[in-house]
């Protein structure tokens, strides 16, 4: 049988019973897909392309900003104003959220969305992506603006999230909260194909994801699976784990869904301050991460839960096989 379309797999979903997928929110999901392969393809124009490389400005975050995250934010504002799905965006790049301009119709949802994912990664051609979570706008918002207080709102309330990686293979990995599916770009007809899924994280796998240079603002119970983990079949455990780290979130979690193990990027210990951001990375990445049956904690709390108060808050990641991040959240003696 033939791989089944992004659009066919929504379609599908809307005609479920008790369905989670709306009409308005499977074509705002085709837009983001839409969006997704004109980024795809800026990214793969390169050097030839004048894509690559870092501009004057500094992004709220305070990092300096590639020449693609604000290509890319830019494509998906584009992209998304228009088609009346929408009462609002927010975005990694921006300071403030995006209402819809008047002159377009407005829609009952939210868009948050990391226009690229792992830009660091961009100019020496390894995986980037782009992550996004749609929420309900809190009541339909026809009467007034949106404010950022209505993205404000708990992880377990988005609709759907996803991220598109740009990899070997351009792939798209969605949740509409009915179980993850992947789908792989067939460039040559533009069309999104069902590859993948329902993804269920693989359990049992030694392998883990952390940037060993920031050893010394983890708290002793990071330091502690991390250490037991290095010594391997000579330490506690007896047994040898891998490690692996791209820079790039999208790339670490997708190989997590494929191929289990856990993802850490706790908070500064010694300062509490975290790096990855709750609204646009973490909370998509969780809810995709709890579908295909891992957990997701902040190295203590389900991230899902977390109540945010700042659009461009930080938040500890521990995520991936739940057996493993029970024992890095505490829920767990390390056995
Ligand atoms: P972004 O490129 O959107 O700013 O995100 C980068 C994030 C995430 O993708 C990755 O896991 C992490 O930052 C990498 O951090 P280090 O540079 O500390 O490795
Ligand atoms: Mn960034
Ligand atoms: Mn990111
Ligand atoms: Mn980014």
């Amino acid at each position: 049988m033939s791989k089944p379309t992004l659009s066919r797999f929504l379609i599908d979903q809307q005609r479920m019973p008790d369905s989670t997928c709306p009409a308005e929110l499977r074509l705002l999901i085709e837009t983001i897909a839409r969006a997704c392969k004109v980024i795809n393809h800026a990214i793969s124009k390169g050097a030839l392309g004048d894509v690559l490389g870092s501009l004057d400005s500094e992004n709220v975050q305070g990092e300096v900003q590639k020449k693609l995250d604000v290509i890319a934010n830019d494509l998906l504002l584009d992209a998304n104003e228009w088609g009346g799905h929408l009462a609002g965006m927010a975005s990694e790049e921006m300071e403030a959220i995006h209402p819809i301009p008047n002159r377009y119709p407005k829609g009952e949802y939210l868009l948050l969305f990391d226009p690229i994912d792992g830009s660091s990664n961009v100019d020496v051609d390894l995986s980037v992506g782009t992550i996004f979570s749609i929420l309900r706008a809190p009541e339909h918002t026809s009467g007034r603006d949106v404010e950022e207080g209505d993205f404000l709102q708990p992880g377990h309330c988005q609709v759907a999230a996803g991220y598109a990686i740009y990899g070997p293979q351009t792939l798209m990995v969605l949740t509409v909260g009915t179980g993850v599916y992947e789908f792989t770009l067939d460039a040559e007809i533009g069309s999104w194909r069902m590859t993948d899924g329902p993804l269920k994280i693989p359990t049992g796998r030694r392998e883990f994801a952390i940037n060993m240079a920031r050893r010394r603002q983890w708290s002793p119970a990071i330091s502690q699976y991390v250490e037991e983990r290095i010594l391997g079949a000579e330490g506690p455990l007896g047994v040898d784990y891998n490690m692996r780290w791209t820079a790039s979130m999208v790339a670490d979690v997708h190989r997590i869904l494929k191929r289990g193990g856990v993802f850490l990027y706790p908070e500064d210990h010694r300062n509490g301050k975290a790096k990855l951001r709750l609204l646009y990375e973490a909370n998509p990445m969780s809810m995709l991460i709890e579908q295909a049956g891992g957990a997701a904690t902040d190295g203590a709390n389900r991230i899902l839960d977390a109540e945010p108060v700042g659009l461009h808050q930080r938040i500890g990641v521990v995520l991936g096989d739940p057996q493993e991040v029970a024992i890095v959240s505490g829920q767990l003696a390390d056995a």
